[in-house]
């Protein structure tokens, strides 16, 4: 029986040209570059021009990732843009993205998971190709979180940039084995008890206004690391797959020190973890496909490589998918 497998075609993403290092943040706040790198490893972000707004990210990761596939914007039919940092409060910013591709078919949405968003996306889109109402997906992860942070709280406003990245899935077809390529599992959890540990003080139904990012860190630490290991376990329980089958790991860019206490508490070995948040900061949605973007156009991830992206994000929300590149 062959089954339907969403296909990973090609990849992109895009930095804003602007990078603020931590000795220039430290200029502003009351911080410094030692400090940040030995807490997060950050060491420094891209933020976004005054014109670039976070659809113009997405558009420019698109564009790299269809590139990178051999196909134009004529080849798909479903446009999903995971961010927390819209344009407006609608349209969405997908429909932005399909209109900056020149793309007047096919459907877009926006889907909010904040940091997980990406991990939803890849989700959502294998959903749709797996049954069979699309064929082509852009999943694109694209944020300005530079203009939903206090730049007065030093406690927040070094941990983010701006950035985007993106996915082509298309479909194919497997044997329904874990040899396949595609995306063989994602997983997706949320539960918003914990709202108040990551939120964004403000709302178009609450306050009329966007608000900042308020974040409890040591807390969201506290949780983090438990809930990686929850849904990257499951993926592999589902898949039939182990820690010893994996080729790469990709988490969500937040700080070193999750992602390195994570692989430690899962078992794999550094070697195998890709980590770019002292390039760009923490991007958000946008973060795991820079991540995948940078280690596809170094060499690293190839074609039959097995990689588990997993993120963790506001809500909370949290999720992985097991891809065989
Ligand atoms: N520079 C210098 N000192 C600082 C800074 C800063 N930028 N920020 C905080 N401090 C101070 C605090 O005020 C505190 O001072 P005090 O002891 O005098 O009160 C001290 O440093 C320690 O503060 P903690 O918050 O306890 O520091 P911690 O070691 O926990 O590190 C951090 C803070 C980096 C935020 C950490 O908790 C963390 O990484 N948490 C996870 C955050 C995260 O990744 N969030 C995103 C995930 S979800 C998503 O991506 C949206």
């Amino acid at each position: 029986m062959t089954n339907i497998r969403s296909i990973i075609r090609g990849c992109g993403a895009f930095l804003p040209e602007r990078a603020v290092t931590n000795h220039e943040l430290a200029r502003r706040v009351d911080t410094s570059h030692e400090w940040i790198v030995q807490r997060t490893g950050i060491e420094q972000r891209h933020i976004a021009a005054e014109h670039e707004t976070t659809s113009i990210l997405g558009i420019k990761a698109a564009e790299a990732a269809l590139a990178n596939a051999g196909l134009t914007a004529k080849d798909i039919d479903l446009v999903v843009c995971a961010t927390s940092t819209p344009d407006y409060t609608f349209p969405s910013t997908a429909t932005l993205i399909q209109t900056g591709l020149g793309m007047t078919h096919g459907a877009a949405f926006d889907l909010q998971a904040v940091c997980t968003g990406f991990v939803y996306g890849v989700a959502t889109a294998d959903n749709f190709l797996r049954s069979g109402s699309h064929r082509r997906a852009l999943v694109i992860g694209a944020e300005t979180f530079s203009r939903i942070l206090d730049w007065n709280d030093r406690t927040t406003c070094v941990l983010f940039g701006d950035g985007a990245g993106a996915i082509v899935l298309e479909a194919g077809s497997g044997a329904g084995t874990s040899e396949d390529r595609g995306v063989l599992s994602t997983q997706l959890r949320s539960d918003g008890r914990y709202r108040d540990k990551l939120y964004v003080d403000g709302g178009p139904g609450s306050t009329r206004t966007t608000g900042v990012l308020k974040m409890e860190g040591r807390e969201v630490f506290r949780f983090a690391v438990g809930m990686v290991a929850d849904v990257v376990e499951a993926a592999f329980a589902a898949t039939g797959t182990t820690v010893e089958d994996l080729d790469w790991f990709v988490p969500h860019q937040a700080n070193k020190r999750i992602i390195t206490a994570s692989a430690e508490k899962l078992g794999i070995p550094l070697e195998k973890v890709v980590i770019t948040v002292d390039r760009h900061g923490n991007t958000s949605a946008a973060s795991i496909p820079l991540a995948l973007a940078t280690a596809q156009a170094d060499g690293r991830i190839k074609q039959g490589d097995l990689v588990m992206i997993e993120a963790i994000g506001g809500g909370f929300t949290w999720g992985s998918a097991l891809l065989r590149w």
